[in-house]
């Protein structure tokens, strides 16, 4: 394993060992609301200040991107992009979905991920050029070719409702595009369930990079396409994503196309 790698492995299995002792007794937290719907609990900073202390003893002229602590030393070549526990509300609800990932960008360049699920203990990482892997087996996009038999994951809206009316018509036409939607509630995890072949495709708009950063490039290495609405690159910066294997790709953009805003269509590549 790359050495870079290795110790952001150790950084998210040791967030999972504070993210399940909390889970133990959830009521028992500090929970504060940061906007509408959007919760944070002390087990969310724990957990990221646990991750950047740790990469930082390796690593001390990296930068950070963390959810809940924001942008540290962010001109450095290397900036770890980082979020503690994706999926709070599922959490905080003891709904077993949540995660933690970590991507580590290199001169804007994704070239290291680690998706760890606590709850199953499964761990799924890449490093660019070297695959994706789940608990160690290499993992493959699944390779159903028709939209109409797959299984796609999605989140929706839920604290802006800014883009609900623009999603509920892609719901919609995706509902009987497809043999069935998901919205497991982690959209770090869903990626990963779309590199392992769980799920055959994931769409969502308006994400964070944090959310995505690290399951994007498992599923690149696992030999899946990802995507903005139009199929270009820009998904990273604007948090509207596509992902699935080349053919689920194309007919998902197919599917979205004539639902897109103006400002979707204008998104440069
Ligand atoms: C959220 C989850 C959810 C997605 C939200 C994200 P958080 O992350 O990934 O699936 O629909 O938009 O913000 O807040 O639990 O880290
Ligand atoms: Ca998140
Ligand atoms: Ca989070």
């Amino acid at each position: 394993m790359h050495p870079m790698l290795s110790i952001a492995v150790k950084a998210a299995r040791e967030a999972g060992r504070i993210i399940n002792k909390g889970s133990n007794d959830v009521g028992a937290l500090t929970v504060t609301a940061k906007n509408f719907n959007d919760f944070v609990s002390e087990v969310d900073h724990t957990a990221e200040q646990s991750i950047i202390d740790t990469i930082k003893y390796a690593y001390p002229d990296h930068g950070f991107l963390g959810e809940e602590s924001g942008d540290t030393n962010k001109d450095a070549e290397n900036i770890w992009i980082i979020d503690p526990l994706d999926g709070t509300t599922n959490f905080l609800h003891n709904f077993p979905q949540y995660c933690v990932s970590i991507a580590l960008q290199q001169k804007g360049v994704l070239t290291q991920a680690v998706i760890y699920d606590p709850v199953r203990n499964d761990l799924f990482t890449a490093t660019k050029g070297r695959g994706a892997f789940l608990n160690d087996k290499r993992i493959r996009v699944a390779n159903r070719g028709k939209l109409q038999t797959s299984l796609i994951g999605t989140g929706f809206p839920f604290r802006d409702f800014t883009h609900l009316d623009t999603y509920m018509a892609m719901f919609k036409d995706m509902i009987k595009s497809t043999a069935g939607l998901r919205r497991p509630g982690s959209a770090a995890l869903d990626l990963a369930y779309v590199a392992a072949g769980f799920t055959d495709g994931f769409f969502e708009l308006n994400l964070s990079s944090w959310d995505i950063a690290a399951g994007g490039l498992l599923v690149q290495e696992a030999g899946g396409i990802v995507g903005d609405f139009q199929g270009n690159e820009s998904w990273l910066t604007t948090g509207n994503i596509v992902a699935g294997n080349a053919k689920i790709f194309s007919q998902m953009l197919q599917v979205l196309a004539p639902h897109l805003t103006p400002a979707q269509k204008t998104q440069i590549a």
